[in-house]
């Protein structure tokens, strides 16, 4: 695993993205969902495996899932796993921030 940086640190993340929602990253080509739900970050795949709209796009719900805003299939932001095992479980990436910056393990 390789840890990229995409950020100087969790106070730029915390004004970036604001509680509750979602934004589009593309690393090294991949398409990544980043998340926050209250002062946590999560990072998962961006395509949602129904039917690949960008869940990046979505909102997050109080019980820790990312929301696809085109048909509301729910994903464990923790564990990728859709909710209504519906759909193939999505890849989460771990983030990790220390005094040097914010990073996503790929
Ligand atoms: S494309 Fe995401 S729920 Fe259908």
């Amino acid at each position: 695993m390789q840890w990229v940086k995409i950020l100087s640190g969790k106070d730029e993340a915390l004004k970036r993205i604001k509680p509750g929602t979602t934004q589009l990253l593309v690393v090294h080509e991949q398409r990544i969902c980043l998340a926050r739900i209250e002062n946590e970050f999560f990072a998962i795949e961006d395509k949602c495996s129904h039917n690949g709209e960008s869940l990046s796009k979505g909102k997050t719900n109080y019980v820790g899932e990312v929301v696809c805003p085109w048909h509301g299939y729910r994903f464990n932001l923790r564990t990728g796993r859709e909710s209504g095992e519906r759909s193939r479980d999505l890849e989460t990436y771990p983030v990790k921030v220390d005094e040097s910056g914010f990073y996503i393990g790929l």
